[in-house]
Order: structure tokens, then sequence, then C-alpha cells
């Protein structure tokens, strides 16, 4: 069954996130598809702690979701929101030429035009209830050194609402496609907009560090590398990437 969105909009507020999470948490009525979405954000939070910069005309958004899925099943959503993102983009621009970096950056020209966040609002012993899904999306500024906006490659400037309705209209798709099939059926989408089999990686894991040649992802959404050191497939679970 497709999620029915119920979108709140806002100014200016300090983080999508943070206000759906505390909307959430003070409030048990919110259902899935319920969507905080701003102008502006003075505070926006990344994964690993870090910052998400402002920049005129961009997309911040978050919406919450019911999953009832395993904690491990949390990656493969990430990826999924990944390619809804992806596919969003190219519904605007068929010609452009993303990469997905594993879990779930959006590259183009080795350039990140969009951040997806995740964060679990809710849980029972092994059942994830209720999960945070924010995304930025660089619509028509590139704030940070290392980022690149869509505008850069489309002819006609971006209508940002029609782009975050076609994008929640996506991400409903795969989201009740995944419910009924499981992430296996994304797996081939995702690697054909993947980096290269062989491509060198470095993974940063808490505080291991592992470096290697990409192989895939599993069936599960794990990244599958061939370790430098021992020559072996190593799977990894959650970390950062670097492409080096
Ligand atoms: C990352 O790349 O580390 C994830 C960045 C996620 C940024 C988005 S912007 C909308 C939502 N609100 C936030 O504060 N963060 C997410």
């Amino acid at each position: 069954m497709s999620i029915k969105w119920a979108i709140n909009t806002f100014d200016i507020i300090d983080s999508t996130q943070t206000m759906l999470k505390d909307m959430v948490l003070n409030d048990d009525s919110h259902e899935e598809g319920f969507v905080v979405s701003a102008e502006r954000q003075s505070s926006g939070r990344a994964r690993h702690g870090r910052t998400w910069e402002q920049g005129e005309g961009n997309l911040y958004l978050s919406f919450l979701i019911t999953p009832n899925c395993t904690p491990q099943q949390i990656g493969q959503l990430s990826l999924l929101t990944g390619l809804a993102v992806n596919k969003t983009i190219h519904d605007h621009a068929s010609n452009i030429d993303t990469r997905l970096k594993w879990p779930n950056d959006i590259l183009i020209n080795d350039l990140k035009c969009c951040g997806i966040l995740i964060e679990t609002l809710q849980s029972n012993e092994d059942i994830i209830q209720k999960l945070g899904i924010g995304i930025g999306i660089n619509l028509a500024s590139s704030p940070i050194e290392g980022s690149t906006n869509i505008s850069c490659y489309t002819v006609d400037k971006i209508n940002k609402s029609e782009f975050q309705n076609r994008l929640l209209n996506n991400f409903s798709d795969y989201y009740t496609l995944w419910q009924d099939y499981g992430f296996e059926k994304f797996l081939h989408e995702w690697l054909s907009f993947s980096y290269k089999k062989g491509t060198d990686v470095s993974v940063k894991s808490g505080s291991s560090k592992v470096t290697g040649k990409f192989e895939t992802i599993d069936p599960d959404g794990n990244l599958m590398i061939v370790c430098n050191e021992s020559l072996k497939l190593r799977k990894i679970t959650s970390g950062e990437v670097f492409v080096l």
C-alpha cells in the first residue's frame, strides 16, 4: 500500500530531523508518512555527528516510517532511500551521470549532491517500529567544497515542491516493493549506479579501518570488499567509505 504523506512545511527551523524526532517522541499519534520540510535549516545534522550546511534553494525534509523491521534491515532502507532520490534526479534530468556511494551518498562527478540520515525513533526489543529518514538535496546551491547541485546539470529551474512530491512518491513505490519482495529486488539497480568492481576503497567502521577493492553489495545490502591485507572477501555492515 502506498504511503499517505502529511507534509508540514516550515520556513526556517534548526533541523527537520530534530523537529521530526521531537514531534514523534512527544506525540504518539503521528503516523507513517508524517513529513517535516523546511525552506532553510540553521543546524542541519549529518551522519557521524557532523553538520549539514545550509544552501539557498536546497531541499530539506524528514519523514516518519513504521517499518517493523529488524535492526539489520535499516541499512537496506538507507540504500532504498538513495535509490528513490537517484530516480527522482533522473526523472527531472535523465542525462545526469549519478553514482551511488555505499551506503547512501549520491555523487555527480565525484561531488556530493545529497545526504541521507536515518535514525531509530522507537524500537521494541529487536523490532524497529519508527524510523526518521532525513534527506538533504542540493537542488540549487553547493554549500561546501566537495559538493555540487542538480541545477548545474539541468537547463530548466527545478521546482522544489514538485521535486519533493515526486521524491516522496518514488520512495513510497520503492518501500512498498521492498515490503513485498525484500531488498534483493533492488540489487541490480543499485549496482548499476555504483562504482565499478575493483575500485580501491577504504572503510572506516568505528575505530577500525580496512582498505580493499569494492566487490559488490550482498542481497542484504551489506558492502563486500576484498581486503588488501588478507585478500579475503569481507562483509561490512556499517561504516564510512572513501574512494581512493
Ligand atoms: C549525511 O550525508 O551525513 C546525511 C545528511 C542529512 C541531511 C538532512 S537535511 C534534512 C534532514 N535534517 C537534518 O538535520 N539532516 C537531514
